[in-house]
């Protein structure tokens, strides 16, 4: 099955500066994507510093905000993290969990990214929990058993309110590489997903599957056209005006 209304949600990562944001947001604004509205709800990722200022510069468009990152914790003495509550009271809608970068760069853990999610529920915003294997792993045939662990760890933390998650698929040697998964393997994986959060909890069949992994103007329209896949999560071509547009409009 696959979603009335797709989701493209774009990740800036530690890009931009508030002069590069200005000129990106003009872009957007530019773009209009207005008309996408009832096909596609879009979003942006941003760095904390930036998301008082990019939910004001986007406060009349038909895009949200979201942060990349957040803290398992409500509050207290975590220094250098960032609270749920911290990022709602900025208007941002969504946050990013488990991005692979993170897992990789920064050793979190399944368990933790699945305590992020259920941090950012509690504090009223929509986790985007991603997940995704290595070359290495795809290529010893792991594939599904790696999403299948990440996932598990979200299912058994979050109980009902795995309904109200997104999830985004990202294979790791497809991010920030130009190699994309084929809609084909993309399409495997998301169906594999589906039936993962079916089995878990009827209810969290309509959880939003987004593919992400080097998403360009010229593969989304495929890749969005496959049943199980309900939007992408965008990093480079996100940071192009016309390019994320594109991506939106192929939604
Ligand atoms: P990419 O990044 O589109 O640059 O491959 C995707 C992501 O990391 O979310």
């Amino acid at each position: 099955m696959s979603l009335s209304k797709k989701l493209i949600v774009g990740n800036w990562k530690m890009h931009g500066s508030r002069a590069a944001n200005a000129e990106l947001l003009k872009g957007l604004l530019g773009a209009d994507l207005k008309g996408s509205a009832p096909r596609a709800s879009v979003a942006v990722c941003v760095p904390f510093p930036y998301l008082g200022e990019v939910v004001a510069a986007l406060q009349d468009s038909v895009m949200a905000v979201g942060s990349q990152d957040v803290s398992a914790h409500a509050h207290g003495a975590y220094t250098g993290e960032v609270s749920g509550a911290m990022v709602r009271e900025f208007g941002a809608v969504y946050a990013i969990v488990g991005h692979s970068e993170r897992r990789s760069y920064h050793a979190e853990s399944d368990q933790l990214v699945a305590d992020k999610a259920k941090a950012a529920l509690a504090q009223g915003l929509v986790p985007i929990v991603c997940v995704g294997e290595t070359l290495a792993e795809r290529d010893a045939g792991q594939t599904d058993a790696v999403v299948a662990r990440q996932l598990k760890a979200v299912i058994d933390t979050l109980g009902v309110d795995l309904a109200r998650v997104v999830v985004a698929y990202e294979p790791v040697w497809a991010i920030g590489t130009g190699k994309t998964a084929s809609p084909e393997q993309a399409q495997a994986v998301h169906a594999f997903l589906r039936a993962q959060l079916v089995a878990a909890q009827v209810s969290a069949a309509s959880v939003p599957l987004l593919y992400g992994g080097s998403v360009k103007p010229d593969n989304a329209a495929e890749l969005f056209a496959q049943p199980d896949i309900d939007g992408g999560l965008i990093g480079g071509a996100s940071l192009k005006a016309a390019d994320f547009a594109a991506i939106a409009r192929a939604a």
